[in-house]
């Protein structure tokens, strides 16, 4: 990308306001914006989720989603003052969770906020684990300590992976750290837990003949430890139970394209 030098302040990154005839300096738009650009970079958000913001997320005529896009836009507002300091998304697949969570780390990015970090789950696991490996190339503890020092952590689509004692470990120590110094978490999941009302009943799939079975729910996926101490840490968005956005997409444009 080529330097071009901005019109405003010609480089120098402050612009010179006059006010009651006084004339002061003042930082330039284009300092913030490259700055802004900077902390959006080292947030490290997925290019499938770059573009999902509050702009693009639709209500779908929901007022329950209505009612998750006030709670989270009085969120971003008073942030950093707010208690519980993070969010914990929960629901069915495709329905926005993840647009959500990165909708909000964008925002509070646009606010200055520094140290924002996307982690998607099963990749951090992964990351902490080959740290272990002396072939990886990994430095060890790199991921680790970035996912126990973000100033803001998006964890996504957690308790999508295998549970072994220790991934269950290695999640308990990282919410740990993050729950003893207060520090904001913003989650997502898509695993069930019965005390947020999901039903963990599997209904197998009509004439297959199967039996219902029971779902993993999260203390399973991520252990008791880490799940009391996330409910505690975070404010619960339950996504209304609308359906899967993605299918939904796909069925109405496959009917208007009759
Ligand atoms: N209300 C909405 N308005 C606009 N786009 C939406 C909405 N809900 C979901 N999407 C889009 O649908 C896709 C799926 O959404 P998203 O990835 O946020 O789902 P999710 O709840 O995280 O699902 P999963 O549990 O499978 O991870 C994304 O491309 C997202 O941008
Ligand atoms: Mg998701
Ligand atoms: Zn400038």
């Amino acid at each position: 990308m080529a330097d071009e030098v901005c019109a405003v302040c010609g480089g120098s990154g402050w612009k010179i306001i006059e006010k009651d005839g006084l004339s002061g300096a003042q930082r330039c738009e284009c300092v913030l914006k490259e700055r802004g650009q900077a902390l959006l970079r080292r947030a490290r958000i997925p290019t499938n989720y770059a573009n999902d913001s509050f702009e693009n997320f639709s209500n779908r005529g929901s007022d329950d989603l209505n009612h998750v896009l006030l709670t989270l836009s009085g969120y971003c507002k008073e942030f950093p003052n707010v208690d519980p300091p993070g969010l914990l998304f929960t629901g069915e697949t495709g329905t926005g969770k993840t647009h959500l969570a990165v909708a909000v780390l964008k925002r509070l990015i646009e606010h200055g906020f520094e140290g924002g970090l996307f982690f998607d789950y099963q990749n951090l696991l992964e990351r902490i684990r080959s740290g272990y490996d002396p072939l990886s190339g990994e430095s060890p503890r790199e991921a680790y300590e970035e996912a126990l020092e973000a100033k803001i952590l998006v964890l996504d689509d957690l308790g999508a992976h295998r549970v072994t004692d220790w991934v269950e470990d290695t999640v308990t120590s990282v919410i740990t750290y993050r729950y003893n110094a207060r520090m904001p978490t913003i989650v997502t999941t898509n695993v069930p837990d019965a005390d947020v009302g999901d039903s963990l009943i599997e209904r197998p799939a009509s004439g297959s003949g199967a039996h219902h079975r029971l779902k993993r729910s999260l203390p399973e996926m991520i252990g008791l430890r880490a799940r009391s101490r996330l409910f505690e840490m975070c404010r619960i968005i339950r996504m209304p139970r609308i359906g899967d956005y993605r299918v939904e997409k796909k069925v109405i444009r496959r009917e208007s394209s009759h």
